[in-house]
């Protein structure tokens, strides 16, 4: 995934560009740089291998001229190593035409022969090149027009900025498959990848559409399709607010965004839950539909396709609804027995996954209802399903999913009780003792937080250990895959998620005095399983971080360490034991002296295939 920002107005472009930069760089952080057109008619471009930082060194250094036209790109390489000539903007051969481009041209070998044999020489190694090099074989006077026909040539997904010294005042965008803003300010026009961007600009935004561009001029915006046919467009007021998306006195995105998750889900209990009753504005199917269905799918990736195991447990507990779960890649190119009895639930935090979103237009293709749980207002995925539940989590900017991973297990709870009601599966009784044991959880979430301190200790002893075992059971075993999840992506260390029942058909072999293992081992009626295999660990010399129930002595007895988690219902479990492996994963990537908000390789979003 990659960052793309444009600014037209009346003010200097490059503080935006820079400023618009860094509020994306969460999307990709590996090479940036800018695009500009002086009022001289010179397009000026400056780009840099490494962090913004880098490129503001090298501006310091090799300044451009004011100018009120640019673009700027943040880049999270997927074709090309990280290096300046592979950074964008890239231009034509006659350096008149710059793009900033997100997303993967999957016809772009094709496209670079042909050009290649028409004489055009390539600088870099990059897909995006090619849109450059096709516009400007397409120029005759009118930018807009060139793109129009160069964007027609491509196939894959983009969101794209052009701009060009033939045409000094115009900026043009496009989308396909990638997400793309227009924001409406006052004689200024910005373009940008995500809100951040521009909210200190202007709250006013058009969220273009798959298979719009916008084209940008100082006096206003126009919004057409790739063949030129006007759309209509709404400008919409953006409420996100944007302290939220800095770090209010946390070192860490990553650790504010921990702590913020009592309030995260007492909001979504407040707006959802009443009296044992579940509402879900937006979930847009009726109960006469939601009965309809006879089994549920769900897809998602990474850290989404943990809540989503989680969530086939606590559907088919509440309400005997048959459950698959898939990650989206794979479901994708299996063939799935998908029909309309089918409902498909998508999970993403970005609502930008390609892979998820593939997975979502192959299973509308064979019929199923689509609903999506998501964090991102306006995602693309949000605008391909039939429902959207919002998670209202608020931005996450560390990498490392936490709070918008417990936002989706408690929308999974909502959505199970909903089904519940309209399945009937649990009697009342049990679902309304059940909701407010529901209800409870944010404030049990505030104790465990309390206990972070002991948490960090923990981490500490645990540091140096090269490698992890992280072992679960039943609803939990999907809580060892995230918590393995959790440290590997941000502290390196190989950590692996188990269920543990599987431990001795092969992990065992692993354990030694150098191997720490995370057992989840919460009281319920596979507690003792839990205890055999903490034993069988000691015997092999194991070191053992136990995850226990409040006022559970005999666990002392067997593991190393103990980190205690409160008391409630053994279907709940999940949305506690996370906070401490979560705690523990940041304790010890911070130990590390990792970067823990934007770990080396990754992106916020993975919106490329
Ligand atoms: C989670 O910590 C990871 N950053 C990653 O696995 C993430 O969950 C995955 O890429 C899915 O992202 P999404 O929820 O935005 O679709």
């Amino acid at each position: 995934m990659c960052g793309i920002v444009g600014y037209i107005g009346n003010k200097d472009a490059l503080p935006f560009l820079i400023e618009g930069l860094k509020n994306l760089e969460y999307r990709g952080y590996d090479s940036s740089g800018v695009g500009l057109i002086t009022p001289d008619g010179g397009l000026q471009v400056r780009k840099e291998k490494g962090k913004i930082r880098c490129l503001e060194d090298l501006l310091a250094k090799d300044p451009v001229k004011k100018a009120h036209i640019g673009i700027a790109h943040t880049r999270w390489a997927t074709h090309g190593a990280p290096c300046r000539k592979n950074s964008h903007p890239h231009t034509n051969s006659g350096g008149t035409i710059a793009v900033v481009h997100n997303g993967i041209i999957e016809n772009y070998q094709s496209l670079k022969a042909g050009l290649i044999a028409k004489g055009v020489r390539f600088l870099s190694d990059t897909d995006t090149e090619v849109i450059g090099h096709l516009i400007n074989e397409y120029f005759e006077g009118d930018l807009v027009k060139a793109v129009q026909r160069a964007i027609r040539d491509l196939t894959g997904a983009f969101a794209i900025g052009v701009i060009s010294s033939d045409d000094p005042s115009t900026l043009v965008a496009a989308r396909v498959g990638s997400p793309l803003i227009i924001g409406v300010g006052e004689g200024e026009y910005f373009i940008a990848s995500d809100v951040p961007a521009i909210i200190r600009h202007t709250r006013r935004v058009i969220y273009l559409k798959d298979g719009e561009m916008a084209v940008l001029r100082s006096d206003g915006v126009e919004v057409m399709t790739f063949a030129g046919k006007k759309m209509p467009f709404t400008v919409d007021k953006v409420t996100f607010q944007m302290d939220a998306a800095q770090k209010q006195g946390y070192p860490h995105f990553m650790l504010k965004e921990i702590h913020e998750q009592p309030e995260v889900l007492r909001q979504m209990v407040a707006l959802r839950l009443k009296g044992g009753h579940v509402t879900l504005d937006g979930l847009g199917i009726s109960d006469r539909k939601l009965k309809s269905f006879t089994r549920i799918k769900v897809v998602a990736c990474g850290t989404a396709y943990h809540a989503g195991l989680v969530g086939r447990y606590i559907i088919e507990e509440l309400a005997r609804v048959p459950v698959e779960v898939d990650v989206s890649s794979e479901f994708r190119y299996r063939s799935p027995i998908v029909d309309k009895r089918t409902l498909l639930i998508a999970v993403s935090q970005s609502g930008e996954t390609a892979d998820t979103l593939a997975a979502v237009r192959e299973a509308r293709a064979r019929g199923a209802s689509v609903v999506s749980i998501c964090n991102v207002i306006g995602s693309s995925l949000a605008r391909e399903s039939a429902g959207v539940l919002y998670t209202h989590a608020g931005p996450e900017i560390g990498v490392a999913s936490t709070k918008a991973y417990t936002a989706q297990l408690m929308m999974f709870y909502l959505l199970a009780i909903k089904l519940a009601e309209v399945h009937g599966g649990v009697d009342v009784k049990e679902r309304v003792k059940f909701a407010k044991d529901l209800a409870a959880v944010p404030g049990l979430i505030r104790e465990i937080l309390k206990n972070a301190k002991h948490i960090a200790r923990v981490a500490r002893k645990h540091s140096h250990y090269g490698c992890f075992l992280y072992l679960g059971r039943n609803i939990n075993y999907p809580s060892a895959l995230e918590g393995a999840l959790k440290l590997k992506e941000i502290s390196y260390i190989p950590a692996e998620g188990y269920a543990a029942g599987e431990m001795k058909h092969g992990p065992i072999a692993l354990i030694d005095e150098y191997r720490a293992v995370v057992c989840i081992a919460p009281q319920s009626d596979i507690y003792e399983k839990m205890i055999s295999n903490i034993q069988e660990i000691l015997s092999r010399k194991g070191k053992v971080i136990a995850i226990a129930t409040e006022g559970d002595a005999l666990i002392q007895q067997h593991a190393t360490k103990v980190i205690y988690i409160p008391r409630t219902h053994k279907l709940l479990t999940p949305l506690l034991a996370i906070i401490p492996l979560q705690l523990l994963a940041y304790y010890i990537a911070v130990n590390r002296g990792c970067d823990v908000d934007q770990p080396r390789n990754l992106a916020k979003s993975v919106t490329v295939e």
